[in-house]
């Protein structure tokens, strides 16, 4: 039959035959021509893929670090080729009485990338600022949309953190040596994100680096203090340049991701070994506001 066919019927006529012949054997019933996509939609519909399995949680986040962020850790700072462009928090713990409004608004119009909050409580160190600082503070969030970097030098830091969550910091930076041990430091560094800031750890000088190197997954920061904490005015202590070096190296080692800001004695003849050491959050105070013009001292301070 099949040369029969295949010798003396038109090859349109054949081809029929064939298909009718095979479409018999053929036991599916209709060809599925669903794309890959709908037919994943229609194995879920029917549960027949299971759900992706539950992120490892972390209070909430998926890792330490990831978690300050609310997991998202997005990016808080402006990079140049893969680096951190130099940042600068200009301490208001020196403004002239009776100018602060105008100090403000002129810090703010100079684009200070932070006003840092130096918050003492005449016990951890002996200067008290705690009142001037809960009025400033509260008077930059009216006035201002800038972030605030608030450096707690006291010894309640649970109150000073519950106080200064009030005005929404960007970050809040707390002292090492003012914690009795880890798990004092963990808690604060928990309430911190909990209250919506990055968390920052702030050492003495005398205080080794190796000190903060078991909190750095968990932080954004650590404030190396380049002068003994209490007072605006004074003079970079050089030795403490060589411990920015130490935790940028360690940092880059450990792969950690963590800003280091250089707190006290910063001016334009001190910024250059600082940023070179691996600082990229600058606080200066006295440089800054004893200058004619504060955006040609932010921008100085800046230039890479
Ligand atoms: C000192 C403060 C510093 C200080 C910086 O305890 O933490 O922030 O105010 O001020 P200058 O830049 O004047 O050293
Ligand atoms: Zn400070």
């Amino acid at each position: 039959i099949t040369r029969f066919v295949i010798k003396h019927l038109p090859i349109a006529e054949v081809e029929k035959i064939i298909s009718w012949f095979f479409g018999k054997c053929n036991t599916s019933t209709t060809k599925d021509t669903a794309s890959p996509v709908q037919m994943m939609q229609k194995a879920k519909s029917v549960g027949a893929i299971k759900p992706p399995a539950a992120k490892p949680t972390f209070g909430g986040g998926c890792s330490p670090r990831m978690c300050a962020c609310f997991c998202t850790d997005r990016p808080t700072h402006m990079e140049k080729g893969g680096k951190k462009m130099v940042e600068v928090s200009t301490s208001i713990l020196t403004m002239e009485k009776g100018k602060e409004a105008e100090t403000l608004l002129a810090l703010e119009k100079s684009k200070t990338d932070y006003f840092h909050i130096d918050v003492m409580d005449g016990n951890f160190v002996e200067k008290d600022t705690y009142h001037d600082m809960v009025e400033y503070s509260a008077y930059i969030r009216r006035i201002s949309n800038l972030p605030m970097d608030v450096h707690l030098m006291v010894k309640d830091i649970e109150t000073a953190i519950e106080v200064f969550s009030a005005v929404e910091p960007n970050i809040i930076t707390f002292h090492l040596e003012a914690c009795e041990n880890k798990e004092e430091v963990m808690k604060y560094i928990t309430l911190i994100k909990e209250k919506g800031s990055r968390v920052g750890i702030a050492i003495k000088p005398e205080t080794p680096i190796e000190k903060v190197y078991e909190y750095l997954p968990y932080i954004h920061m650590c404030l190396i203090m380049t002068v003994e904490p209490g007072k605006g005015g004074q003079t970079l202590i050089t030795d403490m340049i060589a411990k920015i070096d130490e935790l940028k190296t360690y940092a880059e080692k450990n792969s950690l991701e963590i800003d280091i800001e250089a707190d006290g004695g910063i001016n334009l003849k001190t910024a250059e070994r600082v940023k070179n050491a691996g600082a990229n959050i600058l606080v200066a105070g006295t440089a800054i506001l004893k200058a004619a013009d504060y955006k040609v001292i932010i921008d100085e301070l800046k230039q890479e």
